[in-house]
């Protein structure tokens, strides 16, 4: 399978960086943060056109570039890397605060900028993050696509087990976003197999991903929503192939293609996945910018989930991009969701209780977040509350998960 050798690929390598700074003493300065196993440094550069040169004789993954008063050199070493043919991707670190020269340094083209005073694994992070949009637009490019351009926010739920509550949280999720954000949104059923989000939105599905794929090459953003299903929380619905060998036709290309498009329209693009990795899940994973993690108490459950986090950090997820949700939280088998978190080491983003209730409305139709006579179930109020936190408090103002992703995320793509 193609995805799974990039991914061989990706986990044999560390990152090479190319560090940039005005004499070698700053450069040696710089060069002792670099502590981390992944991340190597694979030379150092002055300022001006030796740092492009050295960039196209060394091919680092990144290039990081320090910027103090005055900026002039640093910016215009930016500029030549970033804007040169080749390319190279850039991250400005600098001790100075003001707006002004952040500012300059982004107009100049760097991907993103970390503090001199940052904790040292910011720094890491924002390495690793970086390389990992970079190793996947060359992948879209050497896929035949051109970088779609959209703005719209991809939120897949995912977990690598059945039964665990994916369906029941994107589901609800998607609905709850709808009410809480009043943008446009859209829910995506890439359990392409057994998928039943159709079923539990009570939207037939009269038209499918099957049919999206086949309509890709005349497909245009005008044209999209003809083919998703509306429902009445406002949320519009992609559902799964009828019949299960439908699923076989569609590729992870087919997936990023359909993702792109659908993130140029709709402001939310939230997915459903089934209970394992397979080709067109791992291209969702990759195109997505917040991953929802879920996990319950279970043994079996959290064993996989280590083995998955594992893997993701191997493809240099960022802890940003994958939030572990803990659901039946509170159930009275299995560990506790301070065990689970101390097994896992990582922390949990969200914990969604076993609700009885919940479980007696998720039915055909009955999404949680929408049951008047059960409003005040814990699972309703607990997904409003896991709403608001990843869109910020008062919806998108601004604060909330999404926005600081959105903000990196233009950042990524100018
Ligand atoms: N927090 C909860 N409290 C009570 N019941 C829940 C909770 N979360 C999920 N359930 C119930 O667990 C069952 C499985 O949920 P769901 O279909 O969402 O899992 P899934 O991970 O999508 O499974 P699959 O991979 O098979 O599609 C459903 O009956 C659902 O109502
Ligand atoms: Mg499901």
């Amino acid at each position: 399978m193609r995805g799974e050798m990039l991914r061989n690929d990706r986990r044999r390598r560390e990152v090479r960086v190319l560090l940039v700074d005005e004499s070698r003493e700053a450069l040696a300065a710089l060069n002792k943060q670099f502590t981390f196993a992944d991340v190597v440094v694979a030379g150092e550069s002055a300022f001006g056109p030796v740092a492009y040169t050295w960039a196209n004789q060394l091919k680092p993954d990144i290039v990081v570039v320090a910027v103090e008063d005055p900026v002039a050199r640093a910016l215009k070493t930016v500029e030549l890397l970033s804007r040169g043919q080749p390319r190279w991707p850039v991250i400005v670190v600098s001790s100075l605060s003001d707006h002004d020269n952040l500012r300059k340094a982004m107009v100049a083209g760097a991907d993103d900028h970390i503090p001199r005073s940052a904790d040292p694994e910011d720094l890491h992070t924002a390495i690793l993050a970086l390389f990992a949009r970079e190793q996947q637009r060359q992948e879209l490019e050497a896929s035949g696509g051109a970088a779609p351009f959209y703005t719209g926010t991809i939120i897949c739920v995912f977990g690598v087990k059945g039964g665990i509550g994916k369906t029941t949280l994107s589901t609800n999720l998607a609905a709850s976003i709808a009410v809480e954000s009043k943008q446009r949104v859209v829910l995506v059923d890439l359990d392409l197999q057994f998928g039943d989000v159709a079923l539990m939105m009570n939207t037939p599905p009269e038209k499918t991903i099957l049919d999206v794929v086949e309509a890709l090459h005349t497909l245009d953003s005008d044209l999209v929503d003809g083919f998703l299903a509306k429902h009445s929380s406002g949320v519009r619905v992609l559902p799964a192939p009828v019949h299960v060998d439908g699923s076989e036709q569609i590729t992870g290309d087919h997936v990023r293609k359909v993702l792109g498009e659908l993130a140029s329209v709709y402001d939310y693009v939230i997915l459903d996945t089934p209970g394992g990795l397979n080709e067109t899940v791992l291209a969702a994973l990759d195109m997505s910018n917040l991953i929802l993690l879920v996990t319950t108490p279970e043994f079996l459950c959290v064993k996989r989930t280590k083995a998955c986090l594992d893997l993701m950090r191997q493809w240099q997820y960022s802890e940003e991009k994958v939030k572990l949700v803990i659901n039946k939280a509170n159930g009275r088998s299995g560990a506790n969701p301070e065990d689970i978190v101390g097994v896992l080491r990582y922390p949990a983003f969200w914990k969604l209780p076993l609700d009885p209730a919940a479980d007696s409305v998720i039915g055909p139709g009955g999404l949680v977040v929408q049951d008047r006579t059960k409003a005040r179930a814990e699972m309703a109020r607990s997904i409003f509350d896991l709403t608001r936190k990843i869109l910020g408090a008062n919806g998108t103002n601004g604060h909330g998960l999404v926005d600081k992703m959105t903000q990196k995320f233009f950042l990524a793509r100018r």
